[in-house]
């Protein structure tokens, strides 16, 4: 069934002040839309949590830290509506830009530590803007529980370190990420990427499972992500922001797996920027 669209403040308060008031879980799953199968996994994992479901699409101007990425970024509102029909969700809230940034909006949310490395290193402000939505996010729809993709991990430490840090009562889902049959981690921005350079993503997470596979082996991290990044460059990737190895709970950098670990990476390729992360051990 069709969810009602709400995209003004009191509309989505009416919508959720009963639920509230009949002590109902409400699972939000945040989204900026052109929904792939791992959205829909977010939200498959929310109805069987949750008693309602909101499952919210907004492109926060504030987490871009580049005009032409924003411009770009893929907007496809009614084919979103329309997979989510099975789903049953309660409620689409897409708010309008006023709902979320009034005039005279002045307020930051601010994670400092997890936020110093990779995405929060190459895209200055991003997670500032990721905070601040999500923050609203959650007290705009009286989030009980929230869902989010593993693909962004280090946007789920910061979401998870931000809700405890302002006491907000929502717990924090990770769920995995689900990947196209070649391997590549189902992304929005997979959309941006030409014939020829889809068939080259995949590429990406073919060196991240050879390092995984070389560590678990006992070799040294360093000329595994030499050899790695001497093969994304041959296969056409222009440019390699990151291929890092980092403990999973607080992103410390890692020369070896000597703690649960995960390999995070982030690549140029034909212009669009794809990142991606596994779990190394066992
Ligand atoms: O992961 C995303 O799509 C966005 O960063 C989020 C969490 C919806 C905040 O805008």
């Amino acid at each position: 069934m069709p969810a009602p669209i709400l995209r003004r403040l009191d509309a989505l308060r009416t919508a959720t002040r009963p639920w509230i008031l009949a002590g109902e879980r409400i699972g939000v799953v945040p989204t900026m839309g052109a929904l792939h199968d791992g959205h829909l996994s977010l939200v498959e994992a929310a109805k069987r949590t949750c008693d309602r479901v909101i499952v919210t699409i907004f492109v926060n101007p504030r987490q871009f830290n580049n005009p032409e990425d924003l411009k770009n970024y893929p907007r496809t509102e009614t084919e979103d509506a329309r997979k989510l029909e099975r789903f049953n969700v309660d409620a689409l809230w897409v708010p309008d830009g006023d709902q979320m940034y009034p005039a005279h909006f002045a307020t930051t949310v601010s994670v400092t530590g997890l936020t110093d490395v990779m995405e929060g290193h190459f895209r200055p402000g991003h997670f500032d803007g990721v905070a601040t939505v999500v923050t609203k996010l959650f007290t705009q729809t009286s989030a009980s529980d929230a869902f989010f993709g593993e693909k962004d991990y280090q946007q789920l430490l910061v979401v998870r370190r931000m809700a405890a840090d302002l006491d907000l009562p929502v717990t924090v889902h990770g769920c995995p990420t689900i990947r196209e049959i070649d391997g590549l981690a189902m992304s929005s921005r997979n959309l941006l990427l030409s014939d020829r350079a889809r068939t080259t993503a995949p590429v990406l997470h073919d060196v991240m499972e050879q390092i995984a596979d070389g560590l678990r082996r006992g070799a040294a991290f360093d000329p595994l992500h030499a050899a790695a990044v001497a093969r994304l460059d041959k296969a056409g990737f222009t440019g390699v922001d990151y291929l890092d190895l980092r403990a999973q709970d607080d992103l410390s950098a890692l020369a070896a797996p000597t703690r649960p670990a995960r390999l995070f990476a982030a690549a140029w390729l034909a212009g669009v920027r794809l990142i991606d992360n596994i779990a190394v051990g066992d």
